[in-house]
Formats: structure tokens, sequence, C-alpha cells
């Protein structure tokens, strides 16, 4: 009912903003967005869902025609859209196609990798915190998880996580940008670390948000596996393109590892219109450049209203913004819902935070509302 409701309203809305968005990807500044007048079309029970970071703003165009087309094949076992969207992929990321695996989301392929690399008496070590889905396949496989906290400024703590690499552990498991900081580790670090610790235990980079660095092809760990490393990159639709309800998700690996993680995971479990929207949208710049741009738009009008509040915040590189709050979280969390907004928190190093996924305007706006309703009323502290 929600959904309905929901997508009821978008259209409204949509209606509302019509001119705004008419010929092509143009941009609404916060001002030029009627809140109030949005408001008023909200259906009661409508929230505004900001909790796993999702992109409102596609997919593109381009993507949901091939969606359209590909629907009429749909009779048909889809080969001809796997064998197109792989040159796609390996055209855009300089591989041959036997080093990609393609997946329903990348989640998919983190358990294909969990099932490879952590069975009993195997270690996992990644950041913490970090996008735990792998971690937590590997542990409830019998894997144990070696953790090596982020530093005082919720960086990676490359050095000490390098002291942790030993004949012991199965997989090394990064996220660049990583989750739920939203802060990034540069192309050069990463690349260099990886390819020192590679030698030594295989590593898996997760770049489901790297789309949204200032210089993506600059920051990716692809290269590395092009030189032969042993990495495992892992990069999603769900992010920029949007995608998250369509399922669609690829892994960069040698060819050896492909084939172990193809034989633990997925295969051929994507649908013909997924794989033709997906090879649609990689290639359609200006439609990345918009949903680039939309966020950082979100992305402003949060950073301001939070200044203007008096929080910090940590700047972004991803489509979600994290900042301290002093509450405690889950009684936060569950204010915010009471206000219609769902949003996520976390708690690092006795610090609790909140994370907000950027929506749409008139969604961060409710957002704004609710936390100046929730952070002046009287809370627990943690
Ligand atoms: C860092 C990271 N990796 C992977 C995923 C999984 O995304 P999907 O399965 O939609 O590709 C997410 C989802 O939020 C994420 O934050």
């Amino acid at each position: 009912m929600k959904n309905v409701n929901r997508r009821s309203w978008l259209k409204a809305s949509m209606t509302a903003t019509a001119g705004l968005f008419a010929g092509g990807y143009v941009n609404a500044s916060p001002d030029a967005f009627q809140f109030e007048e949005l408001k008023k079309k909200r259906p009661s029970d409508y929230y505004a869902r900001l909790s796993s970071n999702e992109n409102p703003f596609g997919p593109a165009a381009s993507a949901k025609k091939a969606l359209k087309a590909a629907i009429e094949d749909s009779f048909l076992y889809p080969r001809a859209y796997r064998e197109t969207l792989l040159d796609t992929i390996a055209e855009v990321e300089g591989v041959d196609k036997s080093y990609i695996l393609l997946g329903a989301g990348s989640s998919e392929l983190l358990h294909a990798t969990a099932r490879v690399y952590g069975g009993k008496s195997s270690k996992v070590l990644s950041a913490d915190p970090t996008y735990f889905s792998l971690v937590r396949s590997a542990e409830s496989l019998g894997a144990d998880w070696v953790k090596v906290p982020l530093t005082k400024e919720l960086d990676h703590n490359l050095g000490a996580m390098e002291s942790k690499v030993t004949k012991d552990i199965s997989l090394l498991y990064m996220v660049n940008p990583n989750n739920p900081t939203g802060k990034i580790m540069t192309g050069t670090e990463i690349r260099s670390f990886c390819d020192l610790v590679s030698d030594k235990v295989p590593v898996f980079v997760d770049e489901a948000y790297i789309d949204y660095m200032k210089d993506p092809a600059g920051s990716t760990t692809v290269e590395c596996v092009r030189k032969g490393k042993n990495i495992i990159v892992a990069k999603t639709f769900s992010k920029v393109h949007a995608f998250a309800g369509l399922r669609v998700g690829y892994c960069i690996a040698q060819p050896d590892v492909i084939k172990a993680l193809t034989a633990e995971g997925p295969r051929n479990s994507l649908s013909g219109p997924s794989m033709a929207a997906a090879a649609a949208s990689l290639t359609d710049a200006e439609f990345l450049k918009y949903s680039v741009k939309k966020n950082d738009e979100g992305k402003d009008y949060v950073y301001s209203e939070l200044k203007k509040l008096g929080y910090d915040y940590i700047p972004s590189h991803t489509n979600f913004i994290l900042f301290p709050i002093p509450m405690d979280g889950e009684d936060f969390r569950k204010k915010m819902m009471a206000n219609q907004v769902s949003i996520k928190t976390a708690l690092i190093d006795k610090q609790t935070y909140c994370r907000v996924s950027m929506g749409t305007l008139d969604d961060l706006g409710m957002f704004v509302d609710a936390f100046k309703k929730v952070a002046s009323q009287k809370l627990n502290k943690a």
C-alpha cells in the first residue's frame, strides 16, 4: 500500500515539477523546489526513504528504453543481452571478457566471494566499520572476522591493516569509498596498498560508490587486476545508475578467480531486460553526469542545513552523508521514523552517527524538518 501511495505521489510530484525536467536532465535548485506545494500532495503515510543509499534520479531514459524493448524478447534465454553487456563492460574497463563476472547486484558477488574464501577456519580481514555483507556471509560459513578499527578521522588504517596481513588471512575486504563513512582512499593510495598486500593475500575492493568520486577512472583498482594482481574489484549499477531494483553488478578479477566464483555463485542469474538496460546506462555519459550533479545538489543542501543547525558532518564522496549526533541511535531512528523519515545510524568508537542517503530535495526537506524536530526534543543519551 505504501509503495503504491509513494508511486502515485511521486507521479504527482513529477507532474508538479515537470517544467523543471522538460527537455532532458535539467537541474532544479532548492529554491525553485516547491516544498510546501509538494507537501500538500503527499499521502498521509508517505515516508522519505533515506536509509538504503538508493538513487531517485534514474534509471536513465536510455536504460528504460532498452529495458522496455528487451521485454519483447523475454521468452528467450538472454545470452545475446549477456554478451552485449559483457562486451560493453570489457570496453569500458579495458579488460577481456574472461575477467568479468556478472551478478544480480554486487551482493550476489559478495556472497559468492564469501563462499570461495570464507569457509570454516578461514579469516576475513576488513576495516571496522565498513559495509558488512561479505564479512557476515563469511562468518555464517564459519570464518573469523579480523577487524581493524578506522583511525580517529574515520579513515582506513592502512598501516594497521598491513600488519595484520599474514598467511592466516584468507581474504582482505576493502570498500572505497567506504560505507558508512563516505570517506575515500585516493587511487594512488589504494592501488599501491593493494599491489603490496595482494602478493600475500587475495584482496576484494568494493567500489559500489566509486562513480561519485571526482575521478572514478583514476581512482579504481581495476588497473591492478590488469597488471595481473590477485584482486577482485566489484562494481554495482545500484548507485549512480539507479538500478537498485533491477539488480545488476559485476566484478573484475583474474580469469581463474572468475571461474572459482562462478562455480560458487551466480550463473546466468540476470534477466535480459536488466542486462540490456545496464549496457545502455553504462555508456550514457549525459545521464551519469546528471545523476552525480543531482546527488551533489542534495549533499550541498543537507550540508548547508546542518551547518545552520551547528552540526558537523563528514564531507562525503558517496550518495549519503554521515554526521555525529548527541543522541542514542535507536531512539533517534525511531523518532525520525515517527516523523516519516527513514535513516540509518552507526555507533563508531562510542559516538553515534546518523547516515542519511541523498534523495529528492523534497525528501531531504522532510529529513531536515524531522531532524530539527527530533534534535530539539530531549533524547536519552547513549
Ligand atoms: C559498499 C556496498 N557494496 C555493495 C552493496 C550492495 O549493493 P547491490 O547488491 O545493490 O549491488 C552496497 C549496498 O548498499 C554497498 O553499500
